[in-house]
């Protein structure tokens, strides 16, 4: 495992992925997507993870894209691969039964953005830099930029960073919808793993159906999504946690959730 480019750590629920290519940036090449599309796999067939945080190693970089060196020698059937290689490995965070969270530690560009938008949640260090550069490559995004970008924060925005190439700051990408929160950078850690703690508590089965409803949610009329909702909350009226949840709000007592 010494070559793997991913560092991966479990401390009370909360699984830690970080890309571990510093010397790069930690830019996405083949092996990094594939890699994390497998650690995901593995996160989201164990129990014993409740939470997914996902970040960069270094101070520098939480991913400065796609590997460029990689790129510059693909011919277009190629490309059409790596890009599908990379999207497939995002739809399978954007789509994962547990909460999944980018803690933003500095670059995130071009692929970098579009790793950390297939994320549930963004927090950013404030020095952070987010971006969608690829316009200077003579390239555009491909591992789903153009359209969650698209659905985060909006055509204006989309089009003013995807064809000015310029990344903004933090704050800026928070005021756009891009990023949840944005910390001092010396407290992103802590601050991160604050908030997957207190998802680490919350109920499995309740936090796994909210995400469906939103993925599902975001790609379908209001008639469908909201039938979608009634599903998802008759459903979770099966589990033992929404017993728990609510008996032990009765009680006022504070509730042990067991993803059952
Ligand atoms: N792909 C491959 N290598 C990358 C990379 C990427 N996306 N981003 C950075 N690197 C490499 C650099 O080539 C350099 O490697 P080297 O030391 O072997 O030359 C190393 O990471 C450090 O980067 P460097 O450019 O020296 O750091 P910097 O602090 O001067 O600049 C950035 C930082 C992020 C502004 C700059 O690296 C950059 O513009 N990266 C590309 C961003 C981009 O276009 N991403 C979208 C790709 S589709």
């Amino acid at each position: 495992m010494s070559d793997s480019p991913l560092l991966i750590d479990t401390q009370d629920g909360v699984r830690t992925i970080t890309v571990n290519r510093p010397d790069k940036l930690n830019a996405l090449n083949s092996a990094t997507l594939d890699a994390l599309h497998q650690a995901f796999d593995v996160a989201a067939g164990d129990a014993a993870v409740r939470v997914v945080v996902l970040t960069g190693a270094g101070e520098k970089a939480f991913v400065a894209g796609a590997d460029i060196s990689e790129m510059n020698g693909l011919t277009p059937v190629e490309g059409r691969d790596f890009s599908l290689r990379g999207q497939r490995m995002m739809r399978r965070i954007e789509k994962m039964p547990k909460p999944v969270i980018a803690a933003i530690n500095g670059f995130a560009l071009g692929g970098g953005l579009e790793l950390a938008m297939s994320c549930h949640l963004r927090i950013a260090g404030d020095n952070a830099k987010l971006g969608q550069p690829e316009i200077n490559l003579g390239l555009i995004p491909g591992f789903g930029g153009s359209q969650r970008l698209l659905r985060l924060a909006g055509r204006a925005a989309t089009l003013e960073l995807c064809l000015t190439g310029a990344p903004v700051t933090a704050d800026r990408a928070r005021e756009l919808g891009i990023v949840n929160r944005v910390v001092p950078a010396a407290e992103l850690q802590a601050e991160t793993m604050k908030l997957a703690g207190q998802l680490a508590n919350a109920a499995p089965l309740a936090l796994r159906a909210m995400i469906d409803c939103v993925n599902v949610g975001g790609e379908c009329g209001i008639e469908e999504g909201l039938e979608y909702e009634s599903a998802q909350f008759g459903l979770v009226f099966s589990t033992d946690d929404m017993r728990e949840g609510t008996g032990a709000f009765l009680d006022k007592r504070k509730p042990a959730f067991k993803g059952r």
